[in-house]
């Protein structure tokens, strides 16, 4: 994970791609530069907050990972969770939201809704990955990322100092 330990705001993508696993760092490549551009639009930039993966290592042929290798790594995102205690966290792709939301939970139809459980707001706009593929979708994200905006104004207290 890249930002900032007392973060607020963590954002979880999937598992690292090649360039992530590469340089360390999640989110690079087009889609971390898509995800700069859509933080960069609401006043943030990465020292703001926490982006990690739920998954840790690359899944091979970047395939979806097992639930085997989700298990895995769910013990370590947890203590993630536990010693951060973000306020909002951002499923970014149906592998984290359902993950961390519901089973069921669908991008398309929930994306621009907050989610409560145990005291955490979550939230899965559409993803960077999901815009490259299909540009018709960027105002839908545009508006999901001026939500996040205003929840955060709303309920945190230094992200935006
Ligand atoms: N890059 C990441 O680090 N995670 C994803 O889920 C997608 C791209």
């Amino acid at each position: 994970g890249v930002g900032r330990e007392d973060a607020e705001i963590m954002i979880i993508g999937e598992a690292p791609g090649a360039n992530e696993d590469k340089q360390g760092e999640p989110f690079v490549g087009r889609g971390g530069k898509l995800l700069d551009d859509m933080l960069k639009m609401i006043g943030l930039d990465r020292s703001r907050l926490y982006i990690t993966n739920s998954v840790k290592c690359r899944p091979p042929e970047n395939r979806d990972p097992m639930n085997t290798e989700k298990d895995a790594c769910h013990g370590y995102l947890a203590r993630q969770l536990a010693l951060m205690k973000p306020k909002i966290i951002v499923c970014l792709g149906r592998i984290a939201a359902q993950r961390m939301i519901r089973s069921d939970f669908s991008v398309t139809k929930e994306h621009g809704q907050f989610i409560e459980k145990n005291g955490i707001l979550f939230m899965g706009p559409f993803p960077p990955a999901a815009l490259l593929r299909g540009p018709q979708n960027k105002p839908n994200a545009f508006a999901d990322f001026v939500a996040l905006r205003d929840k955060i104004h709303e309920v945190c207290e230094h992200t935006y100092e």
